[in-house]
Parts: structure tokens; C-alpha cells; sequence
């Protein structure tokens, strides 16, 4: 059984940093970071919660999509920067849209949280025959995470939202999920830390491998998960493209975890396939975590270049280390 991908939406933040303007409170210019990254600007929520920019989003999916959001039977929401630790933000977009009868839950494989989403929705579907529609948002705030004296990681972000509505289909699907969680120190942010009245010394042989990092500040060992994202995006593509024995060149679009097109080339030249191939929105966006492989999805739709009934590889990775694959037919 597959999905189908009834609709799409996106928001993006009003506020756009260019690489110019990083220049206010870090050493560093727009050369380095064009070059570098090739990241060229990247909308940043000012004023917008999260949970706000998935609202967008989503409304904008409900409407492309052309249902009834009381036909909804589920929403997740996928995140790395929730505005709150409880409620989840499914909750919040569930209630905001109008899915008067939709469980919901969030998700967090952070920047692999969207291929993670669409695996999980589709299990729901093939197995609840009274499911009809899943409503998936991805939205992400990492300005508030990030550490604006770290010239290394806070280029490198942008925030936003993009939603999609999916039903059940008979199209091409094929799914992989992995993680590697020997990595999880290489790019973590804390969330909280016990109080000072009741912390108490811990046990000798107690290991908490993460750096001291400062609370809910990201922290990256760049070179590292640049090491492991271009060896993880051809195995997500090479782990779901076995499943159903399909080749590289019956894929019309490749669409990756936006984060550094280094990263980008050198995945596309390991598996053998042109750039022209590939679907590239982080010179504008930055990357948005999870949210960046939706918005490289609903760009291509809107611009015309991805079409119905052509094959689609979204091909992701992220903190955790996780990483996965998904090809399905558009
Ligand atoms: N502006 C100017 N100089 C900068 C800079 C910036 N924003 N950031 C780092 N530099 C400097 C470094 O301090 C270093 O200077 P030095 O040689 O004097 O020490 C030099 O540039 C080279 O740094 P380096 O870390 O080797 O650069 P790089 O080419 O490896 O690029 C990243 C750094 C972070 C762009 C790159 O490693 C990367 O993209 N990693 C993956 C990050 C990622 O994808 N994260 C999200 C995963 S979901």
C-alpha cells in the first residue's frame, strides 16, 4: 500500500537574514558563507511561534488538498524546537484547523522528522481502515536554539513550516528508517537540567557522554556530521530503492535534507546522478530541520517542475544521528 499526497502548504517567517547581516554579531561574511554552504539568506521567526507557522502551513494544505479538515483522523506534527515540552504542537495545530476528529502526537527525528512522518502515517493508514486523511506538519523555529556566538553552526539555520494532507493509494512506496545513535553528542541542544534544591551527587560509573552545553543552545561538531550526512544521504536513497528493487534513473527528483550543498554535490556525485536531478531551496531557506525537505517538496510542486505520477526519492538525516529514505510516486 502507498500514500498519496493530497496537498501541500508552507510559511515562512517575515523576517530574512542575509549573510550580510550575521556580520552584527559574528566575525564573518557573505563569501565564506556562499561558498562554504551556499547559503545565500534565510527567513528567521521574529514574532512566530512554531506552533504558529504549522498552523499556516497546515491551513494552506487542508485548502490545496480540498477536504474537509473534520475528515482528518490524525495529525503529527515533526519537530526539534517545540515552543513547549507539553502540550504537543499536533495538539495545538489539530485544534487550530479544525480536525475535530483527529488524535494527534508530535514527532521529533529531527531533520529526518518528515520522512519519519510519512513512514509512520502511512502504517496508520494501511492499518485503520476508518482513517481517511493524516495531516503532517513540520515546523521549525532553530533561531531560538541557536548560539549567535557560534560563527560554525548559526549560519546555518533558517526557520519555517510545510504541511501536507495524505490518503491512502496503490502508488509506488518504499520506506527505510535508521539511526545511529553513537553520534547523538555531535549535534544536541539541552532542554533542561535538574534545580539546584534537589540535585544530588551521581553514581561513579554514571557517563553522560554529551558536552557540558550550555541550556538550549545547539551545538555542532561540523566537520563530523559533515562526514556522516555525505555517507548518509546515498544509503538512505540505496536502503529504500532495494526494498522495491528500482534504480537511480527511474527517479525523476531527488529531494534531500537541505543543509550544505557540499553536502548536496557530494551525495549526488556518490550515487551517480546529476545536480539537475536534485531539488535545491537552502541558497533561500537555510536549513529548516525537518521542515526542509517539505519545503523543497512543495516548491518543486508549485513551480511546476515535479509533476503527477513522477517518482520521488526524499532522502534525509539529522541529529540523532538518524537518517532514512523514502521513493514514492508523486
Ligand atoms: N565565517 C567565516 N569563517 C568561518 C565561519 C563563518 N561563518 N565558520 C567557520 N569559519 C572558519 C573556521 O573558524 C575555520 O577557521 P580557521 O581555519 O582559522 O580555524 C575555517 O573557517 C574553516 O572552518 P571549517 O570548520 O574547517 O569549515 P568547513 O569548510 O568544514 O565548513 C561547516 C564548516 C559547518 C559549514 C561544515 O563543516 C558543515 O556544513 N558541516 C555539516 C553541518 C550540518 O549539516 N549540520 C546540520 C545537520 S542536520
Amino acid at each position: 500500500m502507498g500514500i498519496n499526497i493530497l496537498g501541500m502548504g508552507s510559511y515562512v517567517p517575515e523576517q530574512i537574514l542575509k549573510n550580510d547581516d550575521f556580520t552584527r554579531f559574528i566575525e564573518t561574511n557573505d563569501e565564506w558563507i556562499r561558498t562554504r554552504t551556499g547559503i545565500v539568506e534565510r527567513p528567521m521567526a521574529g514574532w512566530e511561534p512554531t506552533w504558529y507557522m504549522g498552523c499556516q502551513a497546515s491551513r494552506k494544505a487542508i485548502e490545496a488538498a480540498g477536504i474537509d479538515p473534520a475528515e482528518i483522523g490524525l495529525v503529527i506534527s515533526c519537530s526539534a524546537t517545540s515552543d513547549f515540552h507539553t502540550p504537543s504542537m499536533a495538539s495545538i495545530i489539530q485544534d487550530s484547523v479544525g480536525a475535530v476528529n483527529s488524535g494527534a502526537f508530535d514527532l521529533n527525528a529531527a531533520c529526518t522528522g518528515f520522512v519519519y512522518a510519512l513512514d509512520t502515517a502511512r502504517r496508520f493508514l494501511e492499518t485503520d481502515d476508518d482513517l481517511k486523511y493524516v495531516l503532517i506538519s513540520a515546523n521549525e523555529s532553530l533561531s531560538k536554539f541557536l548560539d549567535f556566538t557560534d560563527r560554525g553552526s548559526c549560519i546555518l539555520f533558517g526557520d519555517g513550516a510545510a504541511a501536507a494532507v495524505i490518503e491512502r493509494s496503490d502508488k509506488l512506496f518504499s520506506s527505510a528508517l535508521r539511526s545511529d545513535g553513537s553520534g547523538a553528542d555531535l549535534l544536541c541542544a539541552r532542554a533542561m537540567k535538574v534545580p539546584s534544591e534537589i540535585s544530588c551527587e551521581a553514581p561513579a560509573d554514571f557517563n553522560d557522554s554529551f558536552p557540558d552545553l550550555q541550556l538550549h543552545k545547539l551545538f555542532q561538531n561540523g566537520k563530523e556530521v559533515y562526514k556522516f550526512a555525505t555517507q548518509a544521504l546515498p544509503k538512505s536513497f540505496a536502503l529504500a530503492a532495494e526494498k522495491i528493487g528500482i534504480t537511480k534513473d527511474e527517479i525523476d527528483w531527488f529531494i534531500p535534507h537541505q543543509a550544505n550543498v557540499r553536502i548536496i554535490e557530494t551525495a549526488a556525485k556518490k550515487l551517480g546522478v546529476s545536480m539537475d536531478k536534485f531539488i535545491v531551496t537552502l541558497d533561500h531557506f537555510g536549513n529548516t530541520s525537518s521542515a526542509s525537505i517539505p519545503l523543497a517538496l512543495n516548491e518543486g510542486i508549485e513551480k511546476g517542475l515535479i509533476k503527477r505520477g513522477q517518482k520521488l526519492a526524499l532522502i534525509g538525516f539529522g541529529a540523532g544521528l538518524t537518517y532514512g529514505g523514502i521513493i514514492l510516486e508523486y
